[in-house]
């Protein structure tokens, strides 16, 4: 299996790859960080630990960065909700978050773990980049970071910059500059992997846990990003990790744009190789959107055992 830590700010899109992560058999998730992002670090610290009760999981949650490393705080709440998973029922939570927090666990879990581990990031990476300056010794113990995050072209949260990275581009400056490989899944990919509705209706139809989450999922999420199609970013990053073949990527150097007038949070990245910049990401940029979009309906199902 693949030891994996998950860093996330659920979110209806985490709350999906979340989902996506535990059907998975090939995934050994040892923890999941929590950071501020969509909602507030309380809120986004209930809502993991509310999806993982609803689940019946034992996953443990480590509470992790309140704020971006420079940038006020601006949850996502037009797309989101005000709680960061608005229009979904789930239960309270059974435990509460563990009294590590999320970087004193990423050090533990790292230095003592046998194998390397790979990190999926789904949420700004504060938390990741708080680790990486606290205990740089560690960094080669990262096999890779599969991040959810950026674009190539364009942006969600203002015209140049997707919305995890335009909320702590600091952070993101410290991971693409960390040497540790990263795997970029960012809105060039995402925007090609929105759900078929052959596989919502399979979703629509499941009475089980999982896909009745989901359902509530695509009626908020879908409706409130004003895109015409429901686009689970984060879970198409999980997707990424779980299912490489369907996707398609190629190698670049991306730096973030920290001091831009109408660019902060851009990841400017190097597709004719002018720069000079060591190519530091793998940039996922085409998918089988087909193939993406079954698999994660079949996760969903297997999830509920159908
Ligand atoms: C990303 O921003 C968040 O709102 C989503 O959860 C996802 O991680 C998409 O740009
Ligand atoms: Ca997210």
């Amino acid at each position: 299996k693949i030891p994996v830590i998950i860093d996330t700010d659920p979110g209806h899109d985490d709350a999906i790859a979340l989902m996506l992560a535990i059907s998975s058999d090939i995934l050994d998730i040892r923890g999941i960080t929590v950071s501020a992002g969509n909602s507030t670090l309380d809120n986004t610290t209930g809502n993991a630990l509310r999806i993982l009760t609803h689940l019946s999981s034992s996953v443990k949650v480590y509470k992790g960065a309140e704020r971006p490393i420079l940038s006020v705080l601006k949850p996502s709440k037009s797309i989101h909700g005000e709680n960061g998973l608005a229009g979904t029922s789930l239960p309270e939570p059974k435990g509460m978050a563990e009294l590590r927090n999320a970087v004193q666990f990423l050090e533990d879990e790292v230095k003592h773990s046998v194998e390397k581990i790979k990190i999926i990031a789904l949420g700004p990476l504060t938390n990741i980049a708080t680790f990486i300056l606290s205990s740089p010794e560690l960094r080669h113990r990262i096999s890779e970071i599969f991040m959810m995050g950026g674009a190539v072209f364009g942006g969600n949260r203002t015209p140049a910059a997707e919305f995890n990275v335009w909320q702590d581009p600091e952070a993101a400056h410290i991971v693409f500059e960390s040497g540790i490989p990263i795997v970029m899944c960012g809105l060039d990919v995402t925007r090609k992997c929105g759900m078929l509705e052959k596989d919502m209706e399979r979703i629509r139809k499941s009475k089980g846990k999982a896909c009745v989450l989901a359902t509530e999922i695509i009626d908020f999420f879908g409706n409130a990003t004003g895109n015409s199609e429901v686009i689970f970013h984060d879970a198409v990053a999980v997707a990424r990790v779980l299912r490489p073949e369907l996707f398609r990527a190629s190698n670049y150097n991306v730096v973030i744009d920290l001091d831009g007038r109408y660019t902060r949070g851009c990841t400017v990245t190097d597709t004719i190789g002018i720069s000079g910049g060591r190519i530091n990401a793998e940039v996922v940029m085409d998918a089988d959107r087909e193939g993406v979009s079954a698999f994660i309906a079949e996760s969903l199902l297997k999830l509920d055992g159908e």
